[in-house]
């Protein structure tokens, strides 16, 4: 998943008309899941007749969806809060949903006490009563039970993206990860039934979607709870089939599970994507034991071999923790030459930070800040000098691009290849937006590539 940013949801959407005086402001911190689930909160809300604005100020009803992975992320929650607290708009009901909602519970009532709604992810599908309640007058409404075996399924959602949309396909997270807080605040692992799915993505594609990104902590754990029992690797290929989807992504997957089948779905149907997020989080052995990740860097060495020796090249990118308690130096640069020997397309790097709830917070945090800032520093040097060179062999070859972007700059547009690259591109064409085009690069640099649409 990718790192904590701030995206206000209503900042993409026109403002709609309510019911008169009911309208909410929605501000989603954290990852891809977190996007999604504002998506079906913001369907749900607009389904009650509230409006959506575009400012706090104007919102009779503001929520933060929040993010607690990183301690960054949490501590950013706490000041939006405080400094909601400074602008004293009287009378707006103020709510805290997502991870730090589960994690810190009853606990936010007393640090910021205007807040009156605190719902965790896996208490989502109790939102309906919860919103009745406030509307009646309550003040203080709490939803953090994560014994569920249900998801979180709305009938309207949403969505910020005209084409592609996302789909929850797993909810939580069964593994044990020793840094993470996921199995607490999101709960245990719930996948949802293949035929839901499957009925939601020709939904989608009667829409007007053409790609699809199938989510979950540990998307490729999917196991269909129906008397189907679909694989994720026959789900990839059935939500492939549906007529009107071009491209199926997923994210994110765990090493553990990721089985051949994937890959062969990946090499017999082009409509599954060419990109495969695996976080590795450490290079050494040791370190993988302590954080309890259940692979070895040997065993997730054979995963990289399996996707290497695909008759369709695939692009993986991934996720590290450096200064892990225990991390010595030689751990460090085993987790720098596995770069070398992946040379990942693209990869996010985090340095470790005791979480509340966690099994490694009981373990001694002794690498100091600055040490853990210096290998987070070599780490992405590395990989900069690896994605330069890699972005380099690219140029002169052609791919799809979906286009989802221009740019002020006249006939210069945005989009992604099948693979998950960013590319700028010239084109002279007129209607662009949400269409497929043919472009081929011809500069690079370690962040982006640019190229023109070969016509
Ligand atoms: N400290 C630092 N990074 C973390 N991540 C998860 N928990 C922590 C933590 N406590 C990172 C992992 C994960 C990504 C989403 O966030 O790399 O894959
Ligand atoms: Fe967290 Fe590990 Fe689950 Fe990923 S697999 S969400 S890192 S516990």
């Amino acid at each position: 998943m990718r790192d904590a940013e701030v995206r206000n949801h209503s900042q993409r959407v026109p403002a709609q008309a309510g019911v008169a005086g009911k309208a909410f402001f929605l501000e989603t911190f954290g990852c891809q899941m977190n996007d999604h689930d504002s998506e079906k909160v913001a369907g749900l809300l607009l389904s009650r007749g509230y409006a959506q604005v575009e400012t706090p100020e104007a919102a009779s009803l503001i929520l933060y969806n929040t993010c607690s992975i990183r301690e960054k992320a949490a501590q950013k929650v706490f000041s939006r809060l405080g400094e909601y607290r400074a602008k004293q708009n009287d009378g707006k009901v103020i709510g805290v949903l997502g991870c730090v909602a589960q994690q810190e519970g009853e606990e936010i009532f007393k640090r910021a006490p205007w807040v009156s709604l605190v719902c965790g992810s896996a208490s989502y599908r109790k939102l309906p009563e919860m919103l009745a309640q406030l509307e009646a007058g309550d003040h203080r409404v709490t939803g953090l039970d994560t014994d569920t075996d249900e998801t979180f399924e709305t009938e309207v959602t949403r969505r910020d993206n005209p084409w592609r949309a996302y789909l929850t396909i797993i909810e939580g997270c069964d593994k044990a990860c020793s840094y993470c807080v996921v199995p607490y605040t999101r709960g245990p692992e719930r996948s949802r039934a293949s035929d839901a799915v499957l009925r939601e993505v020709r939904q989608l594609a009667e829409l007007g979607y053409s790609e699809v990104q199938l989510l979950g902590q540990t998307v490729n754990s999917y196991a269909d709870p129906t008397p189907r029992g679909m694989r994720f690797s026959e789900l990839l290929l059935a939500v492939a089939e549906v007529q009107g989807i071009r491209r199926v992504r997923f994210t994110t997957s765990h090493p553990s599970d990721f089985t051949s089948d994937i890959v062969e779905a990946i090499e017999s149907q082009p409509k599954i994507c060419d990109h495969v997020h695996l976080p590795v989080q450490s290079g050494s052995t040791k370190v993988l034991r302590a954080m309890q990740r259940t692979y070895s860097r040997d065993e997730y060495l054979e995963k990289i071999a399996m996707m290497r020796g695909a008759n369709r090249p695939i692009a993986i990118t991934t996720d590290i923790i450096v200064g892990f308690p225990g991390e010595t130096e030689s751990d460090f640069e085993e987790t720098l030459n596995l770069l070398e020997e992946v040379r990942y397309d693209s990869l996010f790097s985090f340095k470790y930070s005791p979480r509340p709830n966690t099994p490694s917070i009981a373990m001694d945090d002794t690498i100091h800040e600055q040490e853990k800032s210096r290998r987070l520093a070599v780490l992405q040097e590395k990989q900069r000098e690896i994605q330069s060179a890699r972005n380099e062999e690219l140029i002169g070859q052609a791919f799809e691009v979906l286009v989802s972007g221009k740019s002020r700059r006249e006939n210069q547009w945005a989009g992604y290849t099948t693979s998950h690259r960013m590319i700028n591109f010239a084109s002279q064409g007129k209607e662009l937006l949400g269409t497929y085009v043919k472009v081929r690069v011809t500069d690079s640099g370690p962040n982006n590539l640019v190229g023109r649409q070969e016509v």
